[in-house]
C-alpha cells in the first residue's frame, strides 16, 4: 500500500520523506491557500515534486471544461510528477476523458459514492479519491464506500488506483490497507500516529534501564 501525505506544507513533506517510506502528495486548494503566499502555486508544487520524487495531486480551479483542460495542460507542465486532481463535476469528467487521452494522469476528487469512482475509472482517471472522514462526518460509512470500490475495481480489472481520502486516524489506514486499496492519502499527524505505540516507548525505556543495571 502506498503512503501519500495530504498537504502542502513543506516542512512535514521533508520530514515524512525523510522516513524513506513516502510515496506521493496531494493538495487541494484548501490545503495550499493555508501555506499563505510566500510561493507562488507553481513553484509550491514543483518544490514538493522534487523532495516527494513521486506523484503529486495539484487541483485545477476552474469548473467549466474549456478552462478545466487549459489548467490541467498548464499544470501538467510543471513537472513530470504532477497529477491534476479534477472534481467529480459533469465538466470534471468530460474534461477528464479528453486530458487522460492526452496522457495526462488525472486524480478525481470529491468522489463520495461508487458509482462516482466507476464513472471517473471509465473516463481515464489514474487515480479516484473517496473522501472517508466527511462520510463519516455525516454520519455515513466512509469505509464501506471504499470497500465497494475496490471490489467493483477488482471485478472489471479496472487499472484506476483507490485513493482514500479525508483520512482522519491510523485505523482509516488500516482499514484501507485491509480492503486491498492502493493508496491512503493522510496529514502529516495521522503519519506520524502510524508509527507510535505506547507500549514500545514503555519497551525501550524498560530495556534500556534493565540494561543499566547489569553494568
Ligand atoms: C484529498 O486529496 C483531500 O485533499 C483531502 O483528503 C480532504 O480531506 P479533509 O476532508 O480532511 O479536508
Amino acid at each position: 500500500m502506498k503512503f501519500f501525505l495530504d498537504t502542502a506544507n513543506l516542512d512535514e513533506i521533508r520530514d515524512a520523506a525523510s522516513f524513506g517510506v513516502l510515496d506521493g502528495v496531494t493538495t487541494n486548494p484548501s490545503l495550499v491557500s493555508k501555506e499563505g503566499e510566500q510561493k507562488g502555486f507553481k513553484d509550491l508544487v514543483r518544490e514538493i515534486c522534487e523532495i516527494v520524487k513521486g506523484p503529486v495531486s495539484a487541483e485545477v480551479l476552474s469548473t467549466d471544461i474549456e478552462r478545466m483542460i487549459d489548467e490541467a495542460r498548464d499544470l501538467a507542465e510543471i513537472h513530470e510528477h504532477v497529477v491534476v486532481k479534477m472534481p467529480m463535476t459533469e465538466d470534471g469528467i468530460k474534461a477528464t476523458k479528453i486530458v487522460s487521452d492526452e496522457g495526462i494522469n488525472v486524480n478525481v476528487t470529491l468522489i463520495f459514492s461508487p458509482s462516482q469512482a466507476l464513472v471517473a475509472a471509465k473516463a481515464g482517471a489514474a487515480y479516484v479519491s473517496p473522501f472517508v472522514g466527511r462520510l463519516d462526518d455525516i454520519s455515513e460509512f466512509g469505509m464501506e464506500m471504499v470497500g465497494d470500490i475496490v471490489q467493483i475495481f477488482d471485478n472489471y480489472n479496472i487499472k484506476t488506483e483507490v485513493l482514500v481520502a479525508s483520512v482522519r486516524h491510523p485505523l482509516h489506514v488500516v482499514e484501507a490497507a485491509k480492503m486491498g486499496a492502493d493508496i491512503a492519502t493522510m496529514p502529516y499527524k495521522v503519519f506520524k500516529q502510524l508509527l507510535k505505540h505506547p507500549l514500545t516507548d514503555i519497551g525501550l525505556e524498560k530495556f534500556l534501564a534493565d540494561w543499566g543495571k547489569g553494568k
